[in-house]
């Protein structure tokens, strides 16, 4: 089975990209959280959703919207395969501004985003760790899916979104070209210093912390309930199945595993995370993208 299948997507159904590109209508106000597959779209998804919706959902709230609904469903993608279960009509229906999410490459993003400037939040994270999430991932519904297989798809580039590093590259150039419209973080970074991660976040997206916020911990209560051990302990995150892809229902605590920095050296061989490194240095080289 190709990684392509492994990953949920039918060549044989329409491709999701055109589909997006010729039916999705950006508005200048939509922001756009973009990741590569298991680079923390879902912890990305809880921080923009918790930090643009404050003022009507306080992060304290015992109605806060996260101690009910998965991160994953707060924030719809663009683009889904299986488009009967994430109807593009329904993104219309949603009131303006709109934060939406995607996994698609800079080059297939639709171009009235880029023209209609509308903001970019990209996620980045170490190649290595971002492999060993989406073999475990995968690994959930497909059992036979080798490290050794995963591994050689990975490092060839092959996934329905592309390679990793042309994936990064793309969006960290545009975020150095128009730093006002897209904002590039790291998920070390973010893990490091998630308050000060969150203040740059809230300000690129047009609602930075006032100095009462900051004074009264409205931070530390937005990193507290998106941290990793406050989502995963939830019983809307911990318990129950969920099909979001289309026929490929997937345990909703899958989008928790261990949510850690270097866990790739508890399963990639000397010989393998050389090897990846090597192949995305080679990559980002020259560009000032390090990890
Ligand atoms: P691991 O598999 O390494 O644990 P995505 O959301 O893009 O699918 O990425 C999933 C990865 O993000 C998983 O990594 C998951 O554990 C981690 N993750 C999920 N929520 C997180 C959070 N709140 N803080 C940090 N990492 C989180």
């Amino acid at each position: 089975m190709s990684c392509i299948k492994a990953a949920g997507c039918d060549p044989a159904r329409p491709c999701k990209a055109s589909m997006v590109q010729e039916h999705f209508k950006a508005r200048p106000d939509n922001t756009l959280l973009a990741t590569f597959p298991k680079c923390g779209t879902t912890w990305l998804k809880a921080l923009a959703f918790t930090v643009t919706n404050r003022f009507d959902h306080a992060a304290t709230s015992d109605t806060h919207p996260l101690l009910t609904r998965h991160p994953q469903d707060l924030v719809p993608f663009l683009e889904m395969p299986y488009r009967q279960l994430h109807p593009i009509a329904d993104l219309e229906k949603l009131a303006s501004p709109r934060l939406l999410a995607t996994h698609m490459p800079i080059t297939l993003l639709p171009p009235c985003v880029s023209k209609l400037g509308c903001r970019v939040v990209y996620l980045f994270r170490d190649p290595k760790d971002v492999f060993v999430s989406l073999w475990q991932f995968i690994g959930k519904v497909h059992t036979e899916y080798t490290i050794d297989r995963a591994f050689d798809s990975f490092s060839e580039g092959l996934s329905p979104y592309g390679p990793i590093w042309k994936h990064n590259l793309e969006f960290w150039k545009k975020s150095i070209a128009e730093s006002d419209k897209v904002l590039f973080l790291k998920y070390e970074e973010m893990m490091a210093e998630p308050v000060k991660h969150v203040k740059m976040l809230a300000k690129f997206l047009g609602v930075p912390f006032t100095e009462e916020e900051v004074r009264c911990g409205v931070v530390e209560g937005v990193v507290h309930l998106c941290s990793f051990d406050k989502l995963r302990s939830m019983p809307v995150n911990s318990s129950g199945v969920t099909d979001r892809i289309g026929g490929v229902p997937m345990e909703n605590s899958s989008y928790f595993r261990a949510g850690k920095i270097g866990d790739w050296a508890n399963h990639l061989t000397e010989e393998m995370s050389k090897k990846l490194d090597a192949i995305v240095e080679e990559k980002l080289r020259g560009s000032g993208l390090t990890f």
